[in-house]
């Protein structure tokens, strides 16, 4: 029943670009842990969000094979750039082939290096930002978005995975680290009066946070 749903979803939305429909594949084929693509559903949604927050500069933490960045890129308006920070080297040259070839290039930065170091060099704030790297640190990228001026009135923060495949509601093992961080960034954004905050159980769950 859910498969029918999904296929019935994806037959009624826009459908997915051919670079993007490639890029995909690509990744199936020669990724390790191809599941971590967004997809065409949650990539829609994410050009969408681009475009209804009208923004500008977007940052996202983690860019595997780079799907999710180009759709993000795609939403922003006119002249806007997406700053997109991977820590695996070896990814960099096959999200820069489908970047390229989606007529990206102009659009994304690529960054390669640990998230929590590279969100210090930014001298500017963020319309969008995507938190789609390692799961136990999502506590202290939110942090440190605050902390280095990277937020301002009005900010869409998205936080990717925030329901774990169901783990934040079974008995906690006290080894998983994934589930216990994840737990911790759930409350921490719902405790924070800063922000508006929704979660969508839209594949592995979507937090959306406004700054007030
Ligand atoms: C879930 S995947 C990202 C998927 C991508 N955003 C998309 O939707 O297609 C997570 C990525 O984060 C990267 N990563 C893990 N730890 C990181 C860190 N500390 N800083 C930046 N990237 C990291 C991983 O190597 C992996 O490529």
């Amino acid at each position: 029943m859910i498969d029918k749903l999904e296929d019935y979803i994806l037959a009624h939305i826009d459908p997915e670009d051919k670079v993007l429909h490639e890029l995909d594949r690509a990744t199936h084929i020669r990724m390790l842990k191809p599941r971590m693509v967004s997809g065409h559903l949650q990539g829609n949604l994410l050009t969408m969000l681009a475009k209804l927050t009208g923004s500008k500069n977007a940052l996202e933490l983690g860019t595997y094979t780079g799907y999710s960045a180009i759709c993000i890129a795609k939403g922003l308006k006119e002249g806007g750039v997406l700053h997109t920070i991977e820590l695996k080297e070896e990814l960099e040259d096959f999200a820069s082939e489908f970047i390229e070839k989606a007529g990206m290039r102009d659009r994304i930065v690529q960054h390669i290096g640990p998230s929590l170091d590279i969100m210090e060099e930014f001298h500017e704030s963020f319309d969008l930002i995507f938190l789609d790297a390692d799961k136990r640190e999502y506590d202290k990228y939110y942090e440190k978005l605050w902390e280095c001026n990277l937020v301002h009135s009005g900010t869409l923060i998205l936080a990717d995975n925030t329901l774990w495949s169901g783990k934040i509601v079974e008995d906690l093992d006290p080894k998983d680290r994934y589930t216990q961080t994840l737990l911790r960034f759930n409350k921490m954004v719902l405790d924070d009066p800063r922000v508006e905050k929704v979660i969508l159980p839209l594949r592995d769950g979507l937090t959306l946070i406004r700054v007030k």
